[in-house]
């Protein structure tokens, strides 16, 4: 018999996959389906219900959200433009098109805004496709100190077949070496440079790397995948009027909203690039679903974004001063840990972040184990830094009181060595007290959405 084992995986994903397939061995068709069901049901409740969820890169649904992006219009395809569609019968979903496009732009203040792409990493790929051509110069911030594999050699930069060279960057003080950038950019001038990262905890100096890109003709691009939220509430710093060409975004992170991803522009010619890109380059249909979920996404991004943001740069800062307390290393001690959402520990002492995490996944407590900028890349699979949001606790409604106790957690995981079971049991109960997803307008019944409206 042919072997189908997928060689490539990692060692315990084989073992894991060989578990999975023997547990659902000789299973009915039906049985199968159940067993799916099952399995999906634990894992949103087991998220949702019982754990502290500090992954940087994800976030809870308002009800209303959760219930659009469930809708059977998902598989209805629509190609083009909304009003003159290739497809017949899509009225209604082409008026919501321009009005999640619309909601989109205002948000972000921007004149155009491409909502139809399905990921940041989509996202990305569209504008490479729109700004530059095989073999053009790039240059972006390294994996190492945070930046995304879609700006890189093994993601979208790459498939584009681009020429990537490396953003200079001050590790130690969390800074772009501007000079040192200009330098380089004028003895390789690239058509784009991308600021913008995974591991991203303070602003760049967007009007500055603007004024660089102009000395040699080249677009600037702004990823801002995790921030997005931020920007939307007017917390951080907003990359088109402080000069960026574009900018992308995924909207499911501190954003809130469905998975997908965005881009927003002034230029129209940009504009018009990545329209190409997405349809007919990269999607024909684009889940059509998303876009009524993202529609009400950034209308509670509108009514409600600026409390949702402030209260996530003050659930930071008051987590960081639990760590701090609590004896855990804060990165970015000296530049006020963040100016936004996200945080990073390093955790070397403690025997670096894959031992970290483990850890307090046992405990019901999720974040991800991260380079932090001192790393050398081959520290990737145990690297001295933890990565973690408040986005989604603070969307739980949890405040500066719940950061400490969550710091609290944290010490006694990494530092006294409490028992894991211990923590386990109080951490979901402080979960247990909020239930509701807060910051979003209330839920709305099947009938009480009226036809006639
Ligand atoms: C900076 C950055 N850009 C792009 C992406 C890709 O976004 P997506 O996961 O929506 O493809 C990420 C994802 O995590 C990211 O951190």
């Amino acid at each position: 018999m042919t072997d189908i084992t997928p060689a490539w995986f990692e060692p315990e994903a084989l073992a894991f996959r060989q578990r999975v397939l023997e547990s659902i061995e000789g299973l009915s068709p039906l049985a199968l389906a159940k067993r799916v069901e099952q399995l999906n049901h634990k894992q949103v409740t087991h998220l949702s219900q019982h754990c502290l969820n500090l992954y940087p890169g994800t976030n809870i649904m308002s009800p209303r959200v959760a219930a659009l992006l469930s809708s059977t219009i998902a598989t209805r395809a629509s190609e083009g433009h909304p009003g003159a569609k290739y497809q017949t019968g899509l009225r209604w979903s082409e008026e919501t098109e321009v009005v999640a496009t619309e909601l989109v732009r205002r948000l972000f203040d921007a004149n155009y805004a491409e909502v139809r792409t399905m990921s940041g990493s989509m996202a990305n790929m569209a504008v490479l496709n729109s700004l530059t051509e095989p073999g053009d110069v790039i240059f972006s911030l390294s994996t190492s100190v945070g930046g995304h594999i879609s700006h890189q050699r093994v993601g979208a930069a790459g498939y584009r077949r681009l020429e990537i060279h490396t953003i200079p960057y001050d590790a130690q003080n969390w800074e772009i070496k501007l000079d040192e950038l200009r330098r380089e950019v004028k003895a390789h001038p690239p058509k784009l440079i991308i600021v913008g990262a995974s591991l991203i905890l303070f602003p760049y100096p967007v009007r500055e790397i603007r004024a660089i890109a102009d000395e040699v003709g080249a677009w600037l691009m702004y990823d801002a995948a995790h921030v997005a939220g931020l920007i939307a509430g007017g917390v951080w710093q907003h990359p088109l009027r402080e000069g960026a060409h574009v900018m992308t975004a995924s909207t499911y992170k501190s954003f809130g909203g469905p998975p997908g991803g965005i881009v927003v522009t002034d230029d129209p010619d940009i504009a018009h690039g990545v329209d190409r890109a997405i349809f007919p380059g990269m999607t024909a249909n684009f889940h059509t679903n998303r876009l009524p979920a993202l529609a009400v996404a950034a209308a509670e991004m509108l009514a409600f974004g600026q409390d949702y943001a402030r209260a996530c740069v003050d659930n930071a800062q008051a987590l960081a001063a639990g760590f701090k307390e609590a004896g855990l290393t804060v990165a970015g001690e000296r530049q006020g840990y963040t100016a936004g959402h996200m945080l990073a520990l390093d955790v070397s002492a403690q025997g670096g972040g894959k031992t970290a995490v483990a850890a307090l996944e046992s405990a019901h407590i999720i974040c991800n184990m991260n380079l932090l900028p001192w790393d050398p890349l081959r520290a990737l699979h145990n690297p001295s830094g933890v990565r973690l949001a408040v986005h989604e606790v603070t969307r739980w409604g949890m405040g500066p009181q719940e950061m400490a106790r969550i710091a609290q957690f944290f010490g006694q995981v990494l530092l006294e060595k409490r028992s894991v079971e211990e923590v386990r049991t109080e951490v979901m109960a402080l979960k247990a007290q909020f239930d509701k997803v807060r910051y979003c307008f209330d839920r709305v019944t099947a009938q009480a959405i009226s036809v006639s409206d």
